[in-house]
């Protein structure tokens, strides 16, 4: 990965850690660089899991539109969502362990967010039947689905400015432009209450966004910095990291559990409805 200033989706300037520059791949050791990777893989899973149906789909196969408009959501809409979460998860992991080899995942989980919510948002717009009338009903003609595309639209400036050059040329406007990233992580839980209430994904997304929240507040981002630094309440950092990471998984594990179930669907051709 590139040498960036990469300091996208930082919590305002309060620690200077947050001005720091990812180590250059060649000052990474062997194991960080396997563990970047390991985690870049991850991005290939919606497209693995998709590809059978997309290929069917471009072929004209019969009944192939239906299978995708019964998948995409399923399977595009929760890796969306695996992938925010990660992408959000970054900085909190910085700001506990202090690491800074897995940085680059910011960037690569941003843009690779952008473009598995673009698919969706191009597979529901093609191939949703006729329930919700014609393309522009598939993508906004209820709450929810606006909502969903309001994320895409608003992924877009962030994918596009991405680069260390759109940084450069953006300077101080960079930070404030790639804040919403607040606005759609918000859009996106709303897109879940509206499609299933208090209860199912919305709420594990709920669960999974508590502790980065938690550790985004600056006095707690502040405090946890500077015990760090100065190797103080070694004890309880590590209780509450434990807590933070077990609410982390709590959350997660369902949404994964359910991806792998509808995901396993979808490669083999036999989407669940
Ligand atoms: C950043 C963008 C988006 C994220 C993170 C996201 C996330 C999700 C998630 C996690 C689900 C639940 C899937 C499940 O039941 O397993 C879902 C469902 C759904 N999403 Fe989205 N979504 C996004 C954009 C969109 C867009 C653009 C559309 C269509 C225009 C859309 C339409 C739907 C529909 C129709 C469902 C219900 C699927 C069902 O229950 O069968 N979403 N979304």
């Amino acid at each position: 990965m590139v040498d960036v200033v990469d300091t996208s989706h930082a919590p305002p300037d309060t620690d200077v850690e947050s001005k720091f520059r990812t180590r250059p791949p060649s000052r990474r050791s062997r194991v960080e660089k396997i563990a970047l990777w390991s985690f870049r893989t991850l991005l290939l899973v919606p497209f693995v899991l998709m590809g059978p149906e997309i290929i069917s789909y471009l072929l004209g196969q019969p009944g192939a539109a239906t299978d995708v408009a019964e998948s995409t959501a399923d399977v595009f809409g929760t890796c969306s969502l695996l992938l925010m979460a990660l992408m959000l998860a970054v900085t909190p992991v910085h700001t506990m362990t202090g690491w800074v080899w897995h940085l680059p995942l910011r960037r690569d989980y941003d843009v690779c967010m952008f473009i598995t919510a673009a698919v969706d948002l191009i597979l529901a717009a093609l191939t949703t039947g006729e329930e919700f009338g014609g393309v522009l009903g598939r993508v906004g003609g209820r709450s929810f689905l606006m909502l969903g595309t309001l994320a895409v639209l608003l992924l877009i400036p962030l994918a596009v400015t991405s680069t260390r050059r759109a940084h450069r040329w953006l300077g101080s406007y960079w930070k404030k432009l790639h804040r919403l990233v607040y606005v759609i992580w918000a859009i996106v839980l709303l897109h879940l209450l509206l499609l299933f209430g208090f209860s199912g994904i919305f709420v594990q997304a709920v669960v999974v966004s508590a502790p980065l929240v938690l550790l985004r507040l600056p006095p707690v981002r502040r405090w946890w910095v500077e015990a760090r630094r100065t190797h103080q309440h070694r004890i309880v950092r590590a209780a509450i990291a434990l807590g933070l990471v077990a609410t982390f998984v709590a959350g997660i594990r369902p949404v994964i559990a359910e991806l792998s179930f509808k995901g396993r669907a979808a490669f083999i051709q036999q989407p669940i409805d």
